[in-house]
């Protein structure tokens, strides 16, 4: 598929769905390998030894479930030949499903799979059991309930009725609280275990991971805000938001997860070096700070160039005198970015 879809949508082949942009021969292909994967999984949980099913596989299962609706009902098309389908719905419909879709890929793709995890590693490499079972669970019901509603704040003055764009912007500020639950949960663990954070550094991959969680969950709501997205949208503070949530807490989670789990593998004490893995830590950590820190200047900066007038009421700065400024800023996260991959390969 990967290849199917590296062929394809350089020739041109795409639904122009964001995040789903494939045409519909893959998307059927893609449905066949994730019924596969949810076979697997639920097998597995079916052949258990124990009666309970820790909550870590309570988030991977509602992350294959909803990912399975969320590809099926946004890519429902009509195919007209091979290489080229519409979509099912119209207009402003369409926007709405799209990211109905998108927002819920980032709450259960990039979000509850990678909690399940938090809820397994965190304990294990603190070696504490997670601070409440009883919150983990209020976590789950209020995070899966809630993450649904939120995708009308990526179509804020669209035209999507204004009151579908109010609703999507309230549950996004309510949103805030089940994610900061998960996050106060998974660094609540680590009470009585703080000092392991100066030895571990695969401790500190996880805990910062949560911070950048916390981080990236405080700032969408803020972003989801009308008045603030009127600045926001557009610029590269979305993309500062995507990395601080996609690099800091999607990948650093499982970089720690991976520490956790290789030499467990290969039969052996620890990983070859820690100081590598301490190097690692660094480098990564101050290269996803440059990403987010240098996105902010530069959203902020190009939010108000653009909306900056002159008193007759002409635009005080063309795109290219926008674009000038943010230069700086490019830089600065080309040295973030290298520093976060040097860092990992
Ligand atoms: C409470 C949680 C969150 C809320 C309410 C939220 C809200 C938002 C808002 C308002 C935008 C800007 C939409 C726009 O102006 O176009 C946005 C964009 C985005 N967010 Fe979040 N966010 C949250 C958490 C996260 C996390 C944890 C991640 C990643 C792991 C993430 C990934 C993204 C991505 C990829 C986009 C860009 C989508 C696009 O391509 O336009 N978000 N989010
Ligand atoms: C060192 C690592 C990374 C670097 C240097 C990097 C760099 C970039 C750049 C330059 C863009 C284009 C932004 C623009 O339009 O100006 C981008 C977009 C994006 N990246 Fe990354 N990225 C990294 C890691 C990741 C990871 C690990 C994920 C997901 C887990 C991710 C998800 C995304 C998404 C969803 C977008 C599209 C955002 C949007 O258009 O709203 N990135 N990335």
């Amino acid at each position: 598929m990967i290849l199917l879809a590296a062929i394809s949508l350089p020739l041109g082949y795409t639904s122009s769905k964001e995040y789903a942009e494939l045409e519909w021969p893959i998307d059927i292909l893609i449905t066949i390998v994730w019924v596969a994967y949810a076979i697997v999984f639920f097998g597995t949980v079916m052949k258990r030894n124990t009666k309970h099913i820790y909550v870590g596989n309570w988030f991977f299962g509602a992350f294959i479930i909803t990912v399975a609706i969320l590809h099926i009902v946004n890519n429902l098309e009509l195919p007209v030949s091979f290489t080229k389908s519409y979509s099912l719905y119209g207009g402003a419909t369409d926007a709405m499903v799209q990211w109905w879709y998108g927002h819920n890929a980032v709450g259960f793709f990039l979000t509850a799979g990678f909690l399940g995890m938090m809820y397994y590693f965190v304990p294990k490499q603190a070696e504490r059991p997670v601070y409440s079972y009883r919150l983990s669970i209020v976590h789950f019901w209020a995070l899966i309930t809630l993450y649904i509603w939120a995708g009308p704040h990526h179509l804020h003055y669209t035209a999507l009725p204004d009151w579908a764009q109010s609703l999507g912007m309230v549950m996004s500020l309510i949103l805030l609280a089940p994610s900061w639950g998960g996050m106060i949960n998974g660094m609540m663990t680590l009470s009585g275990a703080w000092h392991k954070l100066r030895s571990d550094p695969i401790l500190r991959f996880l805990v910062v991971s949560l911070a950048f969680y916390g981080m990236s969950t405080f700032e969408g709501p803020m972003m989801a805000i009308k008045t603030v997205n009127a600045l926001s949208h557009y610029t590269d503070w979305t993309i500062g938001h995507v990395h601080a949530g996609a690099l800091g807490w999607v990948a650093m989670i499982s970089i720690g997860a991976l520490y956790h789990m290789i030499p467990k593998v290969f039969g052996r004490e620890q990983m070859h070096s820690i100081g590598l893995i301490n190097a690692h830590f660094w480098l990564a950590t101050i290269g996803t700070v440059l990403y987010i820190a240098s996105m902010w200047v530069n959203g902020i900066a190009q939010g108000l160039m653009w909306r900056a007038v002159n008193e007759d009421g002409t635009l005080t700065y063309s795109f290219v005198e926008t674009l000038v400024a943010s230069h700086p800023g490019f830089v600065v996260r080309l040295v973030g970015g290298r520093s976060s991959s040097a860092a990992c390969s």
